[in-house]
């Protein structure tokens, strides 16, 4: 492993001149002998209906029927720990539970990675023809795609990520879903591609709740079931234009909320909890101004895939980019927004919540939760430009998103040198997770669970 690591640290360390030797890619898209689809890319005939059992949503549950295992689960996440899907439902999909009780899983022991189950939600869109309503398929998570596709051919993909958790009266509840739902209207604008309509996309994610109700888990489990809304170009195209065809897909999928995440310090109350040493990718940018960094294109991912593997290979589970014209400006973590606090230096200073504002970060839902949970706190907020120079005289740091949770950062590599949170504020660094954030990401989770009051109207029931 070390030589692996090293392998991907030099990689990480330098700007490619040429070709770097990948893996072969492996083929996402399976095609049997009958479509699995309801309806492919092509506007003008859609295929059959395929194996999965297909249900137009009236608010009943959904039957599913299981796949052939063919694929296991994935940890996606930070890597730390495998995902934990016994044998019998490590396949493509998961059986709903007959007793409609909750699914067989280990809560505790989830990472941010893929879990099967049972239902994902399809809607699809034609030139002139709008947005079909959306449509939960069982058993059976492949699509089937035109070889043509723009989201194959050129990319034309975006994604979003939200959360539902289940509240100890036993509400099942959606974490700001309008607040994603135009943040992905604007994603889609931005690709040339059809907004989906708020109430379409409320429809499908609520739909993918209801399919995967086993998979939400306890109230007070450290997990959420994460629903992953994708649209993609699904017409036709060789030349760069638009497509005629476009899908929504929202799969879903349970997760761990530990590391960093909110649900774990708020367990861990305001004690102080490790941070984390984070790295600055210095050799590589996300994006740059006017490019697709302030929206969740499918694409940023793809430009973070290579520095954030060799991050990871390099123990750091965390990289950090800086502003592509000058790298002398803190942007955003590879999938989490930096916030940091700054600690008012005579009692008469309040204390203030920094973070970075730049056209090519994506406007995180969490860090502006957290926003407003610092303001009412008598925090002051500063969006604005962060220097990396200023990092040492900030005395918190934190990755925050739906993903993430609020994961605190202690310490940051920047070539040869290792910025110390706090080091220049006097306190000799360290304890990002002792103070502040760590208060409000505590707040933050109550909220979420259903243990204080949503006094923001952030949480919408999804009706089981
Ligand atoms: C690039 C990027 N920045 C920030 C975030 C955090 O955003 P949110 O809090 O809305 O999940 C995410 C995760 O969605 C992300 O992918």
């Amino acid at each position: 492993m070390a030589g692996e690591a090293g392998q991907w640290a030099a990689i990480a360390a330098r700007r490619p001149t040429g070709f770097v030797a990948l893996p072969p890619p492996l083929c996402s898209v399976r095609h049997g002998t009958r479509p699995r689809l309801g309806r492919c890319g092509c506007a003008a005939r859609p295929p059959p209906l395929g194996r999965g059992r297909r249900a137009r949503l009236a608010g009943t549950p959904v039957a599913s029927t299981a796949a052939p295992a063919t694929d296991g689960t994935s940890d996606d996440g930070d890597g730390s720990r495998a995902d934990n899907a016994s044998a019998a439902d490590a396949g493509t999909s998961a059986a709903a539970p007959a007793s409609g009780g909750p699914a067989n899983v280990d809560w505790g022991a989830l990472s941010f990675g893929w879990h099967p189950t049972p239902v994902h939600v399809v809607a699809s869109h034609t030139r002139g023809g709008g947005w079909s309503p959306p449509t939960a398929v069982a058993g059976d998570p492949y699509i089937r795609l035109h070889v043509g596709a723009t989201a194959l051919q050129y990319g034309a993909s975006c994604l979003e990520g939200l959360k539902a958790r289940r509240r100890p009266d036993g509400a099942v509840v959606l974490f700001r879903p309008t607040a994603h739902a135009d943040r992905f209207a604007a994603s889609a604008a931005r690709l040339a591609m059809p907004p989906v309509p708020t109430d379409v996309f409320l429809a499908a994610v609520k739909a993918a709740v209801v399919g995967n109700a086993a998979y939400v888990p306890p109230a007070g489990a450290p997990a959420a079931l994460y629903l992953r809304p994708l649209l993609l170009g699904t017409g036709p195209r060789i030349g760069l234009a638009p497509a005629d065809a476009y899908t929504l897909v929202v799969l879903a999928t349970p997760v761990g909320e530990g590391g960093g995440g909110a649900g774990r310090l708020r367990t861990a109350g305001t004690t102080v909890v490790d941070g984390v040493t984070a790295v600055i990718t210095d050799a590589y940018d996300r994006s740059a101004a006017g490019g697709l960094g302030g929206v969740k294109a499918g694409a940023n991912y793809a430009a973070d895939l290579l520095p954030a593997t060799a991050a990871k290979a390099a123990g750091f589970p965390l990289n950090l980019y800086l502003d592509a014209a000058t790298h002398t400006a803190v942007e955003e973590f590879g999938a989490a927004n930096f916030v940091a606090v700054r600690r008012g230096r005579s009692v008469a200073e309040p204390d203030t919540y920094v973070t970075p504002e730049s056209p090519s970060i994506l406007r995180s839902i969490t860090n502006d939760a957290l926003a407003v949970l610092a303001a009412a706190a008598g925090m002051v907020v500063e969006r604005r430009r962060v220097a990396v120079a200023e990092i040492e005289a900030l005395d918190e740091v934190a990755a925050v998103g739906t993903g993430a949770g609020v994961t605190p950062v202690d310490r940051l590599v920047w070539g040869d040198r290792v910025l110390t949170v706090g080091s220049a504020a006097g306190r000799g660094g360290g304890g990002s997770g002792g103070g502040r954030l760590v208060a409000l990401a505590s707040q933050l989770a109550a909220i979420q669970q259903g243990e204080a009051p949503d006094v923001h109207g952030w949480c919408e029931v999804v009706d089981m």
